[in-house]
């Protein structure tokens, strides 16, 4: 007789066509019906499938979201980002502590309920915030979460796990039947681009009436650059992957918003999907794929019943699918893939190893993606940004959006904006902007720094907020998280290396061993034990992390540090056992400190009391 494990590993694979390629999928759906990816699953997936089981435990072990051991019904996963810790995150895992009887990392008795932390789930407007299974519960305190978990305890089947929360929470700002959740979107500036209100399709109209390479001379004419981080222009991206020799090529959406402190793509696929879909649709004709991916991060799995649902409205619209607009010989299809819970997989490379159902490894480079990238084809990746901006260029004329922005940045952007200040949301400004401008918008007062780009970009400090939100000066995919007097830059860097650490796929030495040093030593000098040679360590050290890491997570990993340094130089000087020639004088961290007072409720030690460390 086959066991359990087998009959419905043999049933999933059967249902994906016994694809490898699909891996992710059929491991996500084992997991959801067997509760893990057991020994058992893996043999029998090993043998379906026909690869070495190493392999198929090798994913497995890789994305934080599958496990081989049982997990408790209910998965909890609490936000230990930096703007959760502000907000009480610690209170709020203490109080679950207590309620479940168990620490995170462990499942409690009944094989009920399991408690873990997740990196940042894109919530940080409304943080502290928690995954229960794929439900996000935002702005949590101690008293609630203890309240639902109670709550769950009286349920005698964890069915509709969303219907008990949203009746807990309510459900938000969302008027979308199929999002389960009650996350507000917090859109507090719509600009031209993005939110502006518009005819639908009419990007796609005009680009039918085109020629892909007219589409992509558009574009370039535009001056469209990836909203993604690393502003590569676009309409170059298109045309080397359209100029590659292949029948097939694939455009890939990256949705997997990681950067710990964005959200802007949450509120992006909330509200405007439809222009994101018209955006992949008209890429996919400029450069020649019939297929198209949108990589959707697992955090937002909560998302994907309603995007399915928008894919299947614009199929039956002629959207999608065969001759689409009546074209004859352009056909083009979405598929959604979900991720499984790896930061690294944002990075384009890695995110197409895990579309194709392998650990979310990044790749050599050369060659590039738009050489050789899913499946060993031509494949352009962009950012959802990115894509949304595309069907208003068409719309509206190349010239209308260059005419937006400023220099060699054109257009508009969306900032993630949380931490201390009191309008947290997402905000649409032309590029060019002033930082002190966005601080104003968003109610900042007397802000000490703001973490511009998240972990991997930099923290800067009042002599910065003149400067520019563009390509040419501070450039961000979108995270500003805001610092108010008394927090400790320090110590949120060292939150921040905490994370990369967590967050290295372990492939280089310099990454996956630097960043662990550059934290030890940083933590030294945050317990008043360094001495001045230390900075000189910090940033050599730091310098070659940079330079021999192998991809972009370990080449920016030592940002906190470098960024800090350079920015806020009298927090480092002031904790030294031994002078520093020229310390600034009268530089009193004590009460630097102190000034936390005025955060209300809040410790003085920077981001939480006790430091750092996850
Ligand atoms: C560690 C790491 C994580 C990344 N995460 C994302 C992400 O979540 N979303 C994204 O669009 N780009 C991310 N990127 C950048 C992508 O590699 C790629 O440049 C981008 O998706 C290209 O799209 P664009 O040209 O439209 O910006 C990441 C890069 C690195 C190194
Ligand atoms: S730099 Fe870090 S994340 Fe990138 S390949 Fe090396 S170890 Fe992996």
């Amino acid at each position: 007789m086959p066991t359990t494990a087998e009959t419905a590993v043999a049933t999933i694979c059967e249902s994906f066509g016994h694809d490898r390629t699909r891996l992710l999928d059929i491991l996500l759906s084992v997991q959801s019906r067997l509760g893990c990816i057991g020994d058992a699953a893996v043999d029998a997936l090993a043998a379906e499938l026909g690869m070495p089981r190493v392999e198929v435990a090798g994913v497995v072990s890789f994305y934080s979201f599958l496990t081989a051991k049982p997990r408790g019904r209910v998965v909890i996963r609490l936000c230990d980002d930096v703007p959760d810790r502000m907000l009480g995150a610690d209170r709020v895992g203490s109080g679950l502590e207590e309620e479940l009887g168990i620490h995170f990392g462990e499942t409690t008795a009944d094989g009920l309920f399991t408690l873990e932390h997740a990196s940042c789930i894109g919530m940080s407007d409304q943080a502290p915030a928690a995954l229960f299974n794929d439900v996000v519960v935002p702005n949590l305190g101690p008293g609630a979460a203890r309240r639902l978990v109670s709550e769950i305890r009286r349920q005698p089947e964890v069915g509709d796990l969303r219907r008990l929360l949203v009746r807990e929470y309510g459900d938000g700002q969302n008027a979308h039947d199929l999002v389960r959740s009650g996350v507000k979107n917090n859109l507090r500036r719509a600009g031209e681009v993005i939110f502006a209100e518009r005819a639908a399709n009419a990007g796609l109209a005009k680009a039918l009436a085109m020629t892909p390479a007219e589409v992509i001379r558009q574009v370039k004419t535009a001056r469209l650059r990836g909203r993604g981080g690393a502003g590569f222009p676009t309409g170059m991206k298109w045309e080397f992957t359209r100029a590659a020799a292949a029948e097939q090529r694939y455009l890939i959406c990256n949705a997997d918003e990681g950067e710990p402190g964005t959200f802007k793509d949450r509120v992006i696929l909330t509200e405007r999907p439809d222009l994101l879909i018209e955006g992949m649709t008209i890429a996919g004709y400029a450069i020649g794929a019939s297929r198209g991916l949108l990589y959707l991060r697992g955090e937002y799995a909560y998302l994907s019943a309603y995007l399915e649902d928008v894919l299947a409205r614009r199929r039956a619209a002629g959207l999608l699918g065969e001759s689409i607009g009546g074209r004859p010989g352009f056909d083009f299809d979405v598929r959604i893939q979900l991720g499984a819970g790896a930061y690294i997989c944002g990075e384009e490379t890695a995110l197409i190893s895990s579309c194709e159902g392998l650990r979310g490894d990044p790749k050599n480079r050369p060659p590039f993606p738009a050489q050789r990238g899913y499946l060993g084809k031509p494949t352009a990746v962009n950012n959802v940004e990115t894509l949304c901006c595309v069907p208003r260029i068409l719309e509206m004329g190349a010239g209308w959006f260059a005419a937006i922005g400023s220099g060699k940045s054109t257009g508009t952007k969306l900032l993630s904006v949380s931490g201390d200040c009191t309008r947290r949301g997402v905000y649409e400004v032309p590029l060019g902007t002033r930082l002190a401008a966005v601080l104003e918008m968003c109610g900042a007062e007397e802000p000490l720094a703001v973490q511009v780009g998240g972990p991997s970009g930099q923290m800067v400090g009042a002599a910065d907020f003149a400067r520019e939100i563009c390509f040419d000066d501070l450039t961000t995919g979108g995270a500003l998280v805001v610092f108010g007097p008394g927090r400790d830059p320090l110590a949120i860097a060292s939150q921040y290396l905490a994370f990369f650490i967590h967050e290295s796929c372990g492939y280089c030495t310099p990454c996956r061993v630097g960043n662990v040093l550059l934290k030890e030593r940083l933590d030294c000098i945050l317990a008043g034990r360094g001495e001045a040679a230390d900075l000189d360590y910090l940033s050599a050290l730091a310098a070659t992390v940079k330079t021999a890491s192998r991809c972009g997570l370990g080449q920016t990993s030592p940002n906190p540090v470098l960024s800090t340094l350079r920015s806020f130089r009298p927090f480092y000087e002031a904790r030294l056992t031994t002078p520093v020639e020229g310390r600034q004088a009268g530089f009193d961290l004590a009460a630097r400190l102190a000034e936390a007072g005025r955060l209300a409720g809040r410790q003085p030690a920077g981001v939480e009391a006790g430091g750092a460390t996850r």
